[in-house]
């Protein structure tokens, strides 16, 4: 019988890596994202290379009502989603006074609201079933409060609670409800993000294996990475006070970056 994944932020970086592993493993799959061009041209190298169907949605999950209407959509093509990957996100680096309230909403909206939308919307159907995968991707900052990312990891914190509190509940029924917190990986988001890391990043394909891996063995959290799982554990130990203000050296903008932003 086939089985169906959902992979939001399917069209590049981790999503994309996730939406060919759930494919390899012979997951119809249903990909989405804003860029809908994209999505098609994966939709046809997925069919043609592991011979299953994939479904395109092009919608923005920012918008008031887009789970909704997500959802709506799969229910009226006839699909079951047993295998939902909230994966879509996006952070914003700069002081919380200065950045634009709208997009900030947008993120708030995309990496919270459309995440719990759509993991109320399938998880309770997984437990009827005793069967079926949550993969919720957070980040390692997740793990402490990120001065000049304020929203972002505040964002990410609540991912990470949500999903590992939603994996006690749902203990001993077969569902498997995990959460990933990739370290700097290798995509897009910084570019979107407006700030270049000067670390080195993990490869999307890498950090998608492990994350895939993981919730296949009902992993609670997923830490993809000796140096990232050596960063956490140092978060979860060290007093807030000291660790907030390594981020906020570390993060504040500088001078040549200010100087970037229109109107800084
Ligand atoms: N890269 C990192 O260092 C890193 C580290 C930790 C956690 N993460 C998390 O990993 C996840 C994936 O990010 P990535 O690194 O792969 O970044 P990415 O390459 O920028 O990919 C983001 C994905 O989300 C989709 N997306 C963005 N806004 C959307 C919206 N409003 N509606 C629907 N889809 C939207 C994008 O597609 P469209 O643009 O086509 O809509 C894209 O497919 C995010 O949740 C991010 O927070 C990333």
């Amino acid at each position: 019988m086939s089985k169906t994944a959902l992979i939001t932020g399917a069209s590049t970086g981790i999503g994309l890596d996730l939406a060919v592993l759930a494919a390899r493993d012979g997951y119809d799959c249903i990909l989405v994202s804003r860029n809908e061009p994209r999505l098609h041209e994966l939709k046809k190298v997925l069919e043609k290379r592991y011979r299953v169907n994939v479904h395109v949605f092009a919608l923005d999950l920012s918008e008031h009502q887009a789970a909704k209407r997500l959802t709506h959509a799969i229910e009226e093509a006839g699909l079951t989603v047993d295998f939902l990957i909230n994966n879509a996100g996006f952070g914003t680096a700069g002081e919380f006074i200065d950045l634009d309230a709208e997009t900030e909403a947008e993120e708030v909206r995309l990496n919270v609201n459309a995440l719990t939308e759509l993991t109320k919307a399938y998880l309770p159907d997984m437990v009827r079933r005793n069967h079926g995968h949550v993969l919720n991707v957070a980040s390692v900052a997740a793990f402490q409060p990120g001065p000049y990312m304020a929203v972002y990891y505040a964002t990410k914190a609540y991912v990470l609670s949500l999903t590992e509190a939603l994996h006690a509940e749902v203990k001993g029924t077969g569902v498997h409800v995990s959460v990933l917190c990739p370290g700097p990986t290798d995509t897009g988001f910084f570019n979107r993000a407006g700030s270049e890391m000067m670390v080195s990043k993990m490869p999307s394909h890498l950090v998608a294996f492990f994350g895939y891996k993981g919730v296949m063995n009902n992993k609670r959290v997923i830490v993809p990475g000796l140096s990232n799982q050596l960063l956490v554990g140092a978060a979860k130990l060290m007093p807030r006070a000291v660790s907030l203000e390594i981020l906020r050296r570390f993060q504040k903008p500088t001078d040549a970056a200010v100087e970037q932003v229109p109107n800084a």
